[in-house]
């Protein structure tokens, strides 16, 4: 059962969104059927170590999962979202996703938990965006150094502005809408518990059930793309 919500009904409104919410624009997620962790050992790939021995390895990596993001496009599902920004001024998308597909959408409101596929960084010249397939060049143009794509790894510390921006936000909400995530990966699986225990209403979309879903009153099981426009009565 598919409650309908009235944005109007609410103060402020948060999205929290992992793989999942892309899964139907077909970017894998990482730990479901076809996940990223199940094909590739993130301990090759998607640390700080890895990085150190061989930051060419990583790159290529990378390249082919933007590849991959840029042959997908948003959903119905990232439009509501985009949709409800533009018409409510209190909604901010608090996302674990790198791909970009939210702000391809028009959402402009993004928090990047775990960084972004188009950023890159160099230890002494800071980040820069870096958008397409391939990099426009693995180092830094000024110092040469490797450069490291802008994404909160395995074992990484997380960027601490970004989680407090993040927790503040989610602190005020009187609603929540938990998208995609398996809840598995902190902080941000604990983000549901803190909207439920300053009294938002929390909502899950996920088709599985999830760590999560004890935090929600409205646990929806089916797929991002086909509830959103019908929780927001937006099917036409
Ligand atoms: N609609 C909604 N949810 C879906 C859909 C869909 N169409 N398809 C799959 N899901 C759900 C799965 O049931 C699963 O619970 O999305 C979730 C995806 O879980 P994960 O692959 O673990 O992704 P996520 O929770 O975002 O992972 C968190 O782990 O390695 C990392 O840094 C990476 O940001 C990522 C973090």
């Amino acid at each position: 059962m598919i409650p309908t919500i009235q944005p109007d009904d609410y103060q402020h409104i948060i999205f929290f969104t992992g793989a999942g919410m892309s899964a139907e624009s077909g970017v894998p997620t990482y730990r479901g059927h076809g996940g990223i962790w199940h094909q590739y050992n993130w301990e090759a790939y998607a640390c700080q170590k890895a990085f150190d021995r061989d930051p060419q390895k990583v790159l290529e990596f990378h390249e082919l999962r933007r590849k991959a993001a840029l042959t997908c496009q948003p959903h119905d599902g990232h439009r509501v979202i985009a949709e409800l920004e533009q018409q409510h001024p209190a909604v901010t998308i608090v996302t674990q996703n790198v791909d970009g597909m939210h702000q391809r959408a028009g959402s402009e409101k993004v928090i990047e938990l775990h960084g972004s596929y188009w950023r890159v960084r160099c230890s002494r010249h800071g980040v820069t965006e870096d958008i397409g397939e391939a990099y426009s060049g693995y180092t830094c143009a000024q110092c040469g150094e490797w450069l490291r794509p802008d994404i909160i790894w395995f074992e990484d510390m997380l960027n601490q502005t970004v989680i407090s921006q993040a927790t503040s936000a989610i602190a005020q909400c009187d609603l929540f809408i938990s998208i995609g995530t398996s809840g598995v990966v902190w902080p941000a699986a604990g983000f549901p518990e803190i909207a439920s225990k300053n009294g938002a209403r929390c909502i899950e979309i996920n088709p599985e059930p999830s760590p999560q879903s004890q935090f929600c009153s409205d646990v929806i099981t089916q797929a991002a793309g086909e509830v959103l426009p019908k929780l927001f009565d937006l099917c036409n």
